[in-house]
């Protein structure tokens, strides 16, 4: 096997060095840890010369122990111990470049049932290694004494990193675990890899295994795919290989949806706002549709607010064409519209007058707002209750039309206005 020590010291930031080589005196400190490697996408990443994320180690032995030992030589508080015999150490405040350190007790897996949880056993680092999803992902480098640098690689994940490849362990690997097809595209895209034609054809046929996942799960794959600077092409790449219609089947992004994504980051404008890249990725969905999708990632509110608000701005945003609409019948007419939906319209939508109006609203009509306040209202003696909301609703109106301009004339206005048993 290779020795990738090189990789430890030189190639790595002064935080990894010193992670690495606590690992390296803890391992040969505890007789209860046979063996200490970094495993998954930071061996892949320092192979690339990419930037790695955070830490993962793997641990043949007692991962608690050492773990907690870790934890303390670095200064970090106790690690959290989680499902799967797994413990985080928490590093941000401690570590610039390093937020957390996942530390695994070397485990095989297997999965009773497609996409449920897998059963987990303490083993091997090969078997650590096998129950992994792609042979770029499924190498380790040892980290203890002797063996410091040394390359595990059962699946020969260095040749498909050479071959710039993504491919799967075994044939059951999308039907053991449907997320793996959303891992694939984000490996794929982010690492400009190519699918390996069998990993490829086996997402095809494993794609109904979306079904299986829960609403939070889908929801999580999604959204990582949405938080990647690449997510245009991520997307397109789930549409092209009917992951999207897969999730849900109204699902589908339209090329105007990916232009604008892609001009956005060319300018380096795109906003990053999760409500935002939903709203323009479900851009163009019908009402049903929207409500499907809503329903198939369990969406919280703000989530589905800004994936049915398109519809809803759809069904009326024609009125915006008439000329002569005061700006009143403007903020009536989008108030209740969430703004992302109302962004998504002014980028993707067509080129009519209702665009100018939208923008007119982003950027003016929703901030006029009146001078005065409900109490200033329970000041000049108006009672408690709903009647002063409308009264403020009536000044706003006004206002946003020109028709008042000062506090007093808005006073004067809700006094007008007052129901005539209530000024006597
Ligand atoms: N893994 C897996 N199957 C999954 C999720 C994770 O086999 N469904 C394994 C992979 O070996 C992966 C490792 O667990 O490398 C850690 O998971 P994660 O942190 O999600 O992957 P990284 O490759 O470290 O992540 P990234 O580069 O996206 O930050």
């Amino acid at each position: 096997m290779p020795n990738l020590s090189q990789l430890l010291t030189s190639k790595s930031s002064a935080e990894y060095r010193r992670v690495f080589e606590l690992c390296r005196d803890i391992s040969s400190e505890l007789d209860s840890v046979d063996g200490v490697y970094v495993v998954g996408g930071i061996v892949r990443d320092l192979i690339l010369d990419r930037t790695p994320g955070d830490i993962d180690l793997s641990v043949v032995g007692n991962a608690k122990t050492f773990s907690q030992e870790l934890a303390s030589r670095i200064g970090a508080a106790t690690p959290d111990e989680s499902q799967f015999l797994t413990f985080k150490i928490r590093t941000s405040g401690i570590f610039s470049d390093v937020s957390s350190i996942d530390v695994v007790t070397a485990r095989a897996e297997s999965y009773a049932d497609s996409a449920a949880l897998p059963d987990v056993s303490v083993s091997s680092i090969d078997d650590d290694l096998k129950r992994r999803d792609f042979t770029v992902n499924a190498m380790a480098i040892s980290l203890a004494g002797s063996d410091w640098g040394t390359l595990v690689d059962p699946k020969n994940g260095f040749g498909d990193v050479m071959r710039k490849r993504i491919k799967v362990l075994h044939d059951a690997s999308f039907v053991d675990d449907p997320t793996r097809i959303f891992r694939a595209v984000r490996y794929a895209v982010r690492l400009g890899f190519n699918l390996d034609s069998r990993t490829n054809e086996l997402i095809s046929k494993s794609l109904p295994n979306i079904d299986r996942l829960s609403g939070t799960r889908v929801r999580n794959e999604f959204e990582l795919v949405l938080s990647e600077p690449n997510r245009v092409e991520m997307l397109r790449m789930s549409e092209e290989i009917g992951l999207l219609a897969a999730i849900s089947p109204g699902l589908r992004i339209g090329t105007k949806a990916l232009q604008v994504l892609s001009d956005q980051s060319e300018q380096e404008v795109a906003s990053t706002e999760l409500p935002d890249l939903l709203a323009i990725t479900t851009f163009g969905l019908n009402e049903d549709e929207s409500k499907q999708v809503v329903q198939r990632f369990d969406a919280p509110p703000a989530w589905g607010e800004s994936i049915t608000g398109n519809a809803q701005l759809a069904k009326h945003v024609a009125v915006l064409d008439q000329p002569n609409l005061a700006p009143s019948e403007v903020s009536d007419l989008l108030r209740a519209i969430p703004l992302a939906s109302i962004s998504a319209y002014i980028l993707a939508g067509p080129p009519l007058p209702r665009r100018d109006k939208l923008v007119e609203y982003v950027e003016k009509i929703r901030f006029i707002k009146p001078e005065i306040t409900g109490d200033d209202l329970l000041e000049i003696g108006i009672p408690q209750g709903p009647i002063i909301g409308q009264l403020i609703d009536i000044v706003r109106r006004a206002k946003l039309d020109g028709k008042v301009s000062t506090k007093q004339e808005e006073i004067d206005l809700a006094k007008s206005r007052l129901p005539g048993f209530l000024t006597k």
